[in-house]
């Protein structure tokens, strides 16, 4: 490998996935392995937080391994270790932050802690697409919904965020009293595509013009619960992709419309969609047509599905300019599970 090229291995264990990447030059993925739990914490309809840790624990150093071998290199070709230090569940954190700081120990590598919430960001950045800024970045993710202006890489402002339940959250909630099982993002993205989106009137939080770019979603969740239950009083039939399709119309409306308001606002040049909710097969479709009707000059970029879902790739990437600019973390690292976006 030519050494003028920076090779960072990503490690990643924020929540209930294991993963291990190794990335060129902050962009170029040479391999990304992910380890999901989905199907130990499917049956208790949510992460343990102790099953994921024990998890992540067995498996780390096997990923790592596996995804060195597939980049086809060895620890010596490395030039750093990046890893999630938060926001995230404490115990699943510590295994990520132990194993990286004994690795940068053992090969004497610099170690760099990366914000999972920013490297959610940094996964648009591993594709060819050039992206002009300013940006507006949604992040919706299972932990959280955040709406960001982007002036130039490294400078972020945020302009709102949710009041309640985070987009994913909401996601998974609806699909567990729909009992369609974890995680319901997925589930709901499938069941939809079946459904009548207009079929059951659901509310949209579009909030005061104060908060005019902040998110709530928990109205939205119990008018779902309130529907279904009236439907069980009066013994009528619910159906359940009309209901999926009518909920997943309803978030997304929101989504999509505060996007491209803050687009406006700031005159921005491109959006950004990141987080697990950004692999929503219709709130890719929906910004994609509003935007280009609202400001066809603004560009659209989001990640491949399996970017927008935790994965270390994206830890990586988010870690390149700190590598560029030497910001570097202590052998005393520790895991930040309430980590803010801006800190
Ligand atoms: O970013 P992520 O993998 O983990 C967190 O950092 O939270 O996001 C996970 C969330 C879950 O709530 C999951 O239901 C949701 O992303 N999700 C989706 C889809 N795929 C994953 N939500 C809607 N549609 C999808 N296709
Ligand atoms: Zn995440």
């Amino acid at each position: 490998m030519n050494p003028k090229h920076t090779l960072i291995l990503g490690i990643e264990t924020s929540c209930d996935e294991t993963a291990a990447a190794v990335v060129k030059d902050g962009c170029h993925i040479l391999s990304n392995l992910v380890s999901s739990q989905v199907e130990l914490h499917a049956r208790y309809g949510g992460v343990v937080p102790e099953i994921a840790s024990r998890h992540h624990l067995s498996m780390i150093n096997p990923l790592i391994e596996e995804a060195l071998k597939e980049a086809g290199l060895e620890f010596k070709d490395l030039q750093a270790l990046a890893v999630s230090h938060g926001p995230g569940l404490v115990g699943a954190l510590l295994v990520g932050v132990a194993t990286a700081k004994a690795l940068a120990y053992a090969l004497r590598l610099p170690l760099i802690a990366v914000n999972h919430l920013e490297a959610h960001l940094y996964a648009n950045h591993l594709g060819a697409e050039k992206i002009n800024y300013p940006a507006v970045n949604l992040i919706v993710s299972g932990g959280h919904t955040e709406l960001l202006l982007i002036e130039e890489p490294g400078k972020t402002i945020s302009l709102g965020h949710t009041r309640d339940d985070a987009a994913g959250e909401a996601f998974d909630k609806v699909a567990r009293v729909l009992e369609l099982g974890y995680p319901g993002g997925p589930l709901i993205d499938k069941l939809a595509r079946e459904g009548n989106p207009s079929a059951v009137d659901l509310p949209r939080a579009w909030l005061d013009q104060d908060s005019r770019f902040d998110f709530s979603f928990s109205g939205l969740k119990t008018a779902v619960i309130n529907h279904l239950q009236r439907a069980r009083r009066r013994n009528e039939e619910v159906n359940p992709p009309d209901l999926a399709a009518s909920f997943q119309e309803a978030l997304i409306d929101v989504l999509v419309e505060k996007t491209i308001a803050a687009a406006r606002t700031c005159r921005a040049r491109a959006v950004l969609l990141s987080g697990g909710v950004a692999a929503n097969s219709h709130l890719r479709l929906r910004m994609r047509e509003r935007l280009l009707k609202a400001l066809p000059e603004v560009a659209l970029h989001f990640p491949p599905p399996e970017l927008c879902t935790d994965n270390a790739a994206m830890i990586a990437a988010a870690a390149y300019p700190r590598y560029l600019k030497g910001e570097f973390a202590p052998l005393d690292l520790n895991a930040h599970p309430g980590l803010a976006l801006l800190s």
